[in-house]
């Protein structure tokens, strides 16, 4: 049903509000507010600029669960705050907010000690509750805007939408699609008074009112029995990133290869169709490190198996292709065919053990996905997770590196597929979870998707011990960061949604998902080569670069569309592969600070206006910027310039920001910008990211004042973790017409291969040295 019919008024059950503070009991971490007899608030303080707010109408709590949040609250450092009760009033003050609960009717605000600016005040409706839904009415300020939100169609700022938390297999999703494949209920308000995060602890059904029915007010709802959300104070969208990811976990640092470029496409059908592919790259010198397997690898769809005709000897395939430079990663969807007189290992021990979903009348459930009939893990229980984990060594056994899981919202049919069968889900009371943590597919719908790419991620790192490997899911929720890569699922090859790209993958950044990416050409229909050829040029950008296409579509590698989109495609695949250390240098970062790699301009100018809405200018980082076009017969875009000096990248023409300009693009050229005062480090292009040692570091440097820090390591193993890495620090300082560099000592155990220092000081010169990993100054 569309969703405006849904706000159509409708005779609804009344809601009960929370009336009044009778007693405060304080406790080590905040204080238990007992209002209406004996309903029980909660308001703990977990870091100056974070309390967590908790509210049960039932007065029990539900039993904290480990799915999403990673740090349980008595794991939080004890920090002072000061409670102060007055009449009328409740204050907790931190050392950078106050909550102000007011007694009579109970009302919750947040003010920020710096200016004094209120946000996020409960409205005249404040919190209640009906049968089994519990919701909150927050007020939106003028000027505020909302970001995040987790994976999102339409531009930037949600404002003014009705957003649903559940997780659905959303196949040809457009601007108005509300539930989406991953769930994160997650979003951050900025405004020209004060910043400020809200994380909806729920996993039940759940929803954002963002002004859509009451343009200044905002709604959050939960078919869950309780309100629990995490208020995260911070005047820069970092800070609110870098608690939020630590209240949900950060990624942890991915191989060096998982950031060159990977090749998909549905499907490439035998061991002679991947080596021809293989070779393709290879003789055709387009950079490649990463071959994806689609579901035609395995025997009749069956998870963990290999198709004894098409690929009889993957191990020997998969060697070969490590011998070549490639990684292969394999697709693993939940559903498992139900074959039980077919001696199918998955099946029958899934079985014997009870490791399926069953109906609440204890039924095995039963659903159809590409092997047809289908059974389902309950990935929610560890047991089963475990079990799940164990399989793949089938796969790594044979040299797989990384696990795509797919078809994990969960998507099935109720008919077998192809046969105009409806989408459906498990029963909402299906029992899940650990026997002692035991609750219904109500509650962990959105986060069986999340568990199943944790069962990947544990499989690999205890399968393949000694590397790093990849996992890339397309449901998750809320902390998918910890295990996986995400893309954007099904899109199309349409000028809109390569354009769409843009504002879903930034949102994704700001909802702590840093390593995200779309399908480059568009996964469903043809894409023209004008289009592919500005969709690799964006996807250049993209944290996660690959290709990938449905099998009912024309071939979709850069070869297929002509020599000068062939050409296109290589020369951005081989900037991509010169500006590795920079991109490697962002995945470290967003792994200790949850920082996005790929930013919306709002990032570093939160205050600058002309950025608020800007949706079709990137940010890789914080100093290289690009204006992509992503409209057909487009040769020129106005683009605009944030305050400061800005260096053309492909003509080095400098430009003072706080100003649009209409750059030129024809086709090969996707304007990009270079902020004054940077370093960005570049690479020799390489076929694979390992195919050499780096024996020439370029360092692009941009006059101006600025600082940037290089972080190294072996790209593969775990050893920097026992602190086998390396950074270098480097400044740069302008006087006059003099730019000076002063390159501090190499920090850390790592020592890079021998190699060249090239350092191009755009509009001066270049000087080279031989790197020795001490300090130095250069002067131009
Ligand atoms: C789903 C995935 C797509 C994959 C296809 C076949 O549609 O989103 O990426 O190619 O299934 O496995």
């Amino acid at each position: 049903m569309p969703e405006f019919i849904e706000q159509l008024p409708c005779h609804e059950p009344q809601w009960n509000q929370i009336s009044s503070v009778e007693r405060v009991q304080t406790y080590q971490q905040g204080i238990f507010l007992i209002c209406d007899g004996n309903l029980n608030l909660t308001l703990s303080v977990l870091a100056p600029n974070l309390i967590r707010v908790r509210f049960s109408p039932t007065v029990d709590f539900i039993p904290r669960r480990s799915w999403s949040v990673a740090i349980a609250d008595e794991e939080w450092d004890t920090i002072p705050f000061e409670i102060e009760e007055t009449e009328k009033f409740i204050n907790i003050k931190t050392a950078e907010i106050t909550v102000c609960v007011q007694r009579d009717p109970c009302r919750i605000v947040f003010i920020e000690q710096r200016m004094g600016n209120t946000f996020a005040g409960d409205t005249d409706l404040g919190i209640a509750w009906r049968q089994n839904e519990v919701a909150c009415w927050k007020q939106i300020g003028a000027g505020e805007k909302f970001y995040g939100f987790g994976e999102r169609t339409g531009l930037l700022n949600q404002r003014g939408k009705h957003l649903t938390h559940w997780n659905t297999d959303c196949v040809g999703y457009e601007i108005l699609t509300d539930e989406m494949y991953q769930a994160i209920p997650f979003f951050m308000s900025l405004s020209p008074q004060v910043n400020y995060g809200l994380f909806f602890n729920t996993t039940y059904k759940s929803q954002f009112d963002v002004g859509a029915n009451q343009s200044d007010i905002l709604q959050l709802h939960t078919q869950g029995n309780e309100l629990d959300y995490y208020l995260i104070y911070g005047q820069e969208p970092a800070t609110i990133l870098n608690t939020y990811t630590k209240l949900t976990g950060r990624m942890s640092l991915p191989p060096r290869w998982a950031l060159g470029y990977h090749q998909c496409r549905w499907s490439y059908n035998s061991e002679t169709e991947v080596r021809t592919l293989a070779r393709e790259f290879r003789q055709r010198r387009i950079p490649c490190d990463v071959i994806h397997l689609d579901i035609d690898y395995m025997q009749g769809f069956r998870v963990f198996t290999w198709h004894k005709q098409r690929f009889p000897d993957p191990k020997k395939l998969i060697d070969e292709l490590t011998g070549q430079g490639f990684k292969v990663v394999t697709i693993v969807d939940p559903g498992v065919k139900y074959d039980p007189e077919a001696d199918y290992e998955v099946c029958d021990r899934g079985l014997e053990n009870n490791y399926f979903i069953r109906n609440k009348q204890g039924k095995i459930f039963h659903g159809y996905v590409w092997p047809d009939r289908s059974v389902f893990p309950d990935f929610i229980r560890s047991d089963v997770r475990e079990w799940w984990s164990s399989l793949h060594k089938n796969l790594i056994n044979k040299g797989v590196a990384g696990i795509w899981n797919d078809m994990n919202e969960p998507a099935l049919d109720d008919r077998p597929f192809g046969d105009s069968g409806n989408k459906i889900s498990f029963p909402l009371d299906a029992p899940q979870g650990d026997p002692e943590e035991q609750t219904n597919h109500a509650e962990t719908h959105n986060i069986y998707g999340l568990m199943m790419a944790r069962a990947s991620r544990e499989a690999l790192d205890r399968l393949r011990p000694k590397e790093r490997s990849f996992v890339l899911t397309r449901s998750g929720y809320a902390g998918v960061q910890k295990y996986s890569a995400v893309w954007t699922g099904d899109n199309h090859s349409l000028w809109e949604h390569l354009e769409m790209s843009l504002p879903m993958l930034c949102n994704l950044g700001l909802s702590g998902v840093p390593f995200v990416g779309a399908d480059i050409g568009g996964f469903a229909s043809n894409a023209t080569p004008e289009l592919f050829a500005r969709w690799m040029q964006i996807g250049m950008l993209y944290p996660l670069m690959r290709g990938h296409s449905v099998i009912a579509s024309k071939r979709h590698e850069p070869w297929e569309f002509g020599t000068e989109v062939e050409d296109i495609c290589r020369q951005y695949i081989e900037l991509r592969y010169q500006l590795l250390p920079y991109i490697y240098t962002l995945f470290w970062e967003a792994a200790n600070t949850g920082a996005p790699i790929l930013r919306p301009l709002l990032y570093h100018y939160s205050d600058d206006h002309n950025t608020q809405e800007l949706y079709d200018q990137l940010l890789l980082g914080e100093s290289l910027m690009a204006a992509p076009v992503y409209r057909p017969g487009v040769e020129h875009r106005a683009v605009y310039l944030p305050q400061g000096t800005w260096y053309d990248w492909w003509t080095g023409e400098c430009y003072q920001g706080s100003k649009y300009i209409l750059a030129h693009a024809p086709l090969a050229k996707m304007p990009m910008y270079i902020r004054g005062g940077s370093i960005i480090p570049l690479a020799p292009v390489m076929q694979y990211t390992s195919e050499s040692a780096v024996n020439q570091l370029r360092l692009r440097v941009t006059p101006g004042t600025g600082e940037y820090t290089l972080y190294e390591d072996d790209g593969t193993s775990f050893a920097y973790r026992d602190g086998l890495w390396s950074t270098t620090n480097y400044q740069v300082n302008t006087e006059g017409e003099q730019v000076i560099i002063d390159i501090q000592a190499r920090q850390g155990n790592w020592n890079p291969a021998p190699r060249q220092i090239i350092v191009e000081v755009v509009g001066k010169g270049v000087q080279e040295f031989t790197d020795d990993g001490t300090a130095r100054k250069l002067q131009f």
